[in-house]
């Protein structure tokens, strides 16, 4: 590369990915850990050739902007940020980081499932208030999760991971996906492929692991909500906006459901008024992929497949292949 190419990177990422990144570009970075919003975005892409981006909306306003941009490099599995059709459309290239983040966000999702059945957050509540007074035979009494059944919504690498975690908790594996997996996949994690509404009647616990797409926008609703058990969980570390979170609350009131373990919302980071007065729900901060190893992974991945769009190879994580031809 002759005249070395401009980059902006929405958020400080960690130094081995911004060093990377420096040895071939001219690197600015927003020094804030926050958000852009599409005008501010707008105004810092004028010049750049490649955009790496950490949560920020990229859309035609973004784009119309950045006449030279040749390849935005999500940092995230999850790209329903980036407006991918008009990208195409201006032959820009765009990567996710899949792969690096799928044990970690399983962990999470984990946890929250554990977190709400076992009332974990309910009770350090309890005894850092200073409400623990005296023993009770009574308190906090959870539900179990060894040898339920745990229902999987999108049984991609996270939904397989998940799977995996039941598995050794001697949990009943079912699944729906757009796209069934594998006999040998199935039988190596012991899931068994439901249709909607069996998983949606079947679960114990309904982990959530499907992209945003317009097919998943409200994917759970009032009506699904309905047909779980009473005594069923509702785990969502995939996108706030694939559940009904209206519908959602109106459930939790009701005793519809019995809880739900929420790392996303419909409006980040903005919760529905009535959520936090709930006490059988477990609140994150969409934390599914924060761990330090990971989030280093993820944000070298970025700068990778960012390098090599503005180096004309394939990047290995290419979300709109299309573009190439
Ligand atoms: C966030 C995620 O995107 O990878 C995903 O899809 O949801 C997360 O890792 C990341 O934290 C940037 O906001």
């Amino acid at each position: 590369m002759a005249v070395r190419p401009k980059v902006f990177v929405t958020r400080p990422l960690p130094a081995p990915a911004l060093e990377l990144l420096a040895l071939q570009c001219e690197v600015v970075v927003h020094p804030e850990d926050a958000a852009l919003a599409p005008p501010e975005l707008a105004e810092r892409c004028r010049d750049t050739q490649g955009l790496l981006v950490v949560g920020a909306r990229v859309n035609q306003e973004v784009l119309s902007h950045a006449p030279n941009l040749k390849v935005v490099a999500n940092c995230g599995v999850g790209y329903d940020n980036i407006d991918v059709m008009a990208c195409t459309q201006r032959g820009i290239v765009v990567t996710n980081t899949p792969g690096v983040l799928t044990d970690t966000t399983a962990d999470l999702a984990f946890a929250l499932l554990m977190a709400v059945a076992r009332r974990v957050a309910e009770g350090d509540r309890l005894v850092r208030d200073g409400r623990w007074q005296r023993s009770e035979w009574g308190l906090l009494w959870g539900a179990d999760i060894h040898h339920q059944t745990l229902g999987l919504y999108g049984f991609g690498r996270i939904g397989q991971a998940m799977a995996r975690r039941g598995r050794g908790f001697l949990m009943r594996i079912i699944y729906h996906d757009a796209l069934r997996a594998s006999d040998v996949i199935e039988r190596e994690l012991g899931a068994e492929y439901v249709d909607r509404d069996t998983l949606l009647r079947e679960a114990d616990f309904l982990s959530l692991h499907v992209p945003l797409t317009p097919e998943t926008h409200h994917l759970i609703g009032a009506r699904e909500l309905s047909l779980m058990k009473p005594t069923a969980f509702l785990i969502n570390t995939a996108r706030g906006k694939v559940v009904d979170e209206e519908a959602l609350v109106a459930a939790l009131k009701s005793r519809a459901i019995a809880g739900a373990g929420l790392d996303v919302f419909e409006q980040e980071p903005h919760l529905h008024p009535e959520l936090p007065k709930l006490e059988n729900v477990v609140l994150l901060p969409h934390v599914g992929s924060a761990t330090a190893a990971t989030r280093l992974k993820m944000a070298l991945l970025a700068a990778e497949n960012l390098l090599a769009a503005l180096e004309g190879r394939r990047p290995p994580n290419i979300v709109n292949p299309e573009v190439y031809v």
